[in-house]
C-alpha cells in the first residue's frame, strides 16, 4: 500500500502532522498491525508488542546493511558479536558515570545560552538554545572545537538529509576528528570521552583508529540532532496543553516523568520511510499476522504507534507530566537500546529545569504558523519564538 500524502508533507503544521499520525497509527494498530510501504519497500509494524520484538530479536532481525549508503563501521549497523564488542568498548567509555561527572559543565552551557535569553522580548528557542545546547555538549565531548558548533550542526544536517552539501560535510568533519583524534594519540592518558574510547580495551583488544573514527560520527549525529528535537518538541507538547506546563511549574518534582513523557508523546523521528534508525532486514521468512515477510525484506518500527498503543499505555492520548510507569520506545529496546539516553535525559532535564526556574512566563508566540524542520528523518519544529518573563 502507499503511506497516506501527510507523512511526507512538510508543510504542514507540526501538531497538525501529529495529530493526523497518531489516528493514522491507531487505525494501523487496530485493522493492519503490519504494512507493506510500497515506495519505500518497506514493511512496517506498529503494535508496541512487535515493535519490542522486532528490535529485540536480532537474530530474526538483523541491524547489518540498515544504514543507507553505510560502510558498516557504525555501531548501530552491526550484529553480534561485532556488536557486543563495539558496545562494551564505548560502555567503559560512556559510562552512567561518565555522563554524571559531566553534570557541571553541561549546567554552564545551559546557564551561559539561558542568560543569552534574558532581556529580550522575543527570542528563537530552536536557533538560540535547542540547536547549540547539544552539539556544544557532544564537540566538547569529543574534544572538537566547540565554538564551531554552528559548522558541526549545518554539516550534521547535511549529512542526515543527504543533500549536496553532505559529501563536503563528511570530509570536513573526518579531518576536524582526525586532528582529535591524532592530538590524543600523542598525548594519551586524558579523561575525555575520546581519550577513553582510544584507551579502552576488551579481552586485550581495542578499537582501530577507523572505528574510534566511526564513533565520532555516529556519537555526534545521533548525539544533536535527536535530542535539539525533543527540546523543540517539549514546546509543542506545552503548546497543546498549556495546563501541563503551569502543572510543571507548580510542581518541578515532576521533572523526571515529565521529560519521559516528553519523549513518548513526541519523539524525535518522524513516521515516514527512514531505514536509518528504525529498520532490521529479516533473516528468513515468517509470518505476521496475515503477511508473509520474507529473507532479506526491510522491516521498520514505528515507534510513536507503539508509544500509543492503548494495549500498553493507560489513556495513551493523555499527555501527562507525572505519568508512571512510562516504558516508550523512543530510545529503542534490545541490544541497541540508546547508548546516549542517559545523556539526552540528563539534557533536556537541565535545560526544562533551569528555564521554568529561571523564567516565570513562558508563552509561545503565534504571529505565523509554526512549520516543521526541513527533514525526512527527524520530527521537530524549524523555529519556536517565546516571549519569556524572568521570574
Ligand atoms: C532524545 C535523544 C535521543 C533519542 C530519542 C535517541 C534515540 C535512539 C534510538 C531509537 C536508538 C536505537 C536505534 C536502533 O535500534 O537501531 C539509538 C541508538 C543510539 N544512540 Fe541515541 N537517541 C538520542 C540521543 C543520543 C545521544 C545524546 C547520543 C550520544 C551522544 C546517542 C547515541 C546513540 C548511539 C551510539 C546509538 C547506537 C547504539 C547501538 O547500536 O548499540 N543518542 N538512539
Amino acid at each position: 500500500m502507499k503511506l497516506p500524502a501527510f507523512v511526507t508533507d512538510l508543510t504542514l503544521p507540526p501538531l497538525e502532522y501529529q495529530c493526523k499520525l497518531r489516528q493514522w497509527s491507531q487505525e494501523m494498530r487496530t485493522s493492519s498491525p503490519i504494512i507493506w510501504d510500497e515506495d519505500s519497500a518497506n514493511w512496517i509494524v506498529f503494535r508496541y508488542e512487535d515493535v519490542v520484538r522486532v528490535q529485540s530479536d536480532y537474530a530474526t532481525f538483523s541491524s547489518e546493511g540498515t544504514v543507507p549508503g553505510g560502510n558498516g563501521s557504525s555501531i548501530v549497523e552491526m550484529d553480534p558479536p561485532r556488536h557486543k564488542q563495539m558496545r562494551s568498548l564505548i560502555t567503559l567509555a560512556f559510562s552512567a558515570r561518565t555522563v554524571v561527572e559531566m553534570t557541571p559543565q553541561i549546567e554552564e552551557i545551559v546557564d551561559t545560552l539561558l542568560e543569552s535569553l534574558c532581556a529580550r522580548d522575543e527570542i528563537d528557542w530552536m536557533s538560540d538554545f535547542a540547536n547549540p545546547l547539544p552539539v556544544i555538549v557532544i564537540a566538547r565531548m569529543l574534544g572538537l572545537p566547540h565554538e564551531e558548533w554552528p559548522t558541526y550542526k549545518r554539516w550534521t544536517d547535511a549529512i542526515i538529509n543527504m543533500t549536496s552539501e553532505s559529501e563536503v560535510a563528511n570530509l570536513g568533519l573526518r579531518e576536524h576528528f582526525a586532528r582529535a583524534i591524532d592530538e590524543r594519540y600523542r598525548n594519551p592518558g586524558g579523561t575525555d570521552i575520546l581519550s577513553r574510547l582510544i584507551a579502552a580495551e576488551v579481552d586485550g583488544k581495542g578499537l582501530e583508529y577507523e572505528d574510534v573514527m566511526g564513533f565520532c560520527f555516529t556519537l555526534l549525529i545521533a548525539g544533536n540532532i535527536t535530542t535539539t528535537n525533543v527540546l523543540g518538541n517539549a514546546m509543542l507538547c506545552f503548546d497543546e496543553h498549556p495546563e501541563e506546563l503551569t502543572r510543571l511549574q507548580r510542581h518541578p518534582e515532576l521533572l523526571p516523568t515529565a521529560v519521559e513523557e516528553i519523549l513518548r508523546y513526541m519523539g524525535p523521528f518522524r513516521a515516514g520511510p527512514n531505514g536509518l534508525i528504525e529498520g532490521r532486514i529479516a533473516q528468513t521468512d515468517l509470518r505476521l499476522y496475515d503477511h508473509i515477510v520474507r529473507k532479506g525484506d526491510h522491516v521498520q518500527v514505528n515507534r510513536l504507534s507503539a508509544n500509543f498503543d492503548e494495549r500498553h499505555f493507560h489513556e495513551p492520548e493523555r499527555f501527562d507530566c507525572g505519568r508512571t510507569p512510562n516504558r516508550h520506545q523512543s530510545f529503542g529496546q534490545g541490544i541497541h537500546f540508546c547508548i546516549g539516553a542517559p545523556l539526552a535525559r540528563l539534557e533536556i532535564k537541565l535545560a526544562l529545569g533551569k528555564l521554568l526556574s529561571k523564567f516565570q512566563h513562558i508563552h509561545i508566540l503565534h504571529k505565523e504558523p509554526l512549520r516543521q524542520t526541513p527533514s525526512l528523518l527527524i520530527f521537530g519544529p524549524q523555529r519556536v519564538p517565546l516571549s519569556l518573563q524572568p521570574a
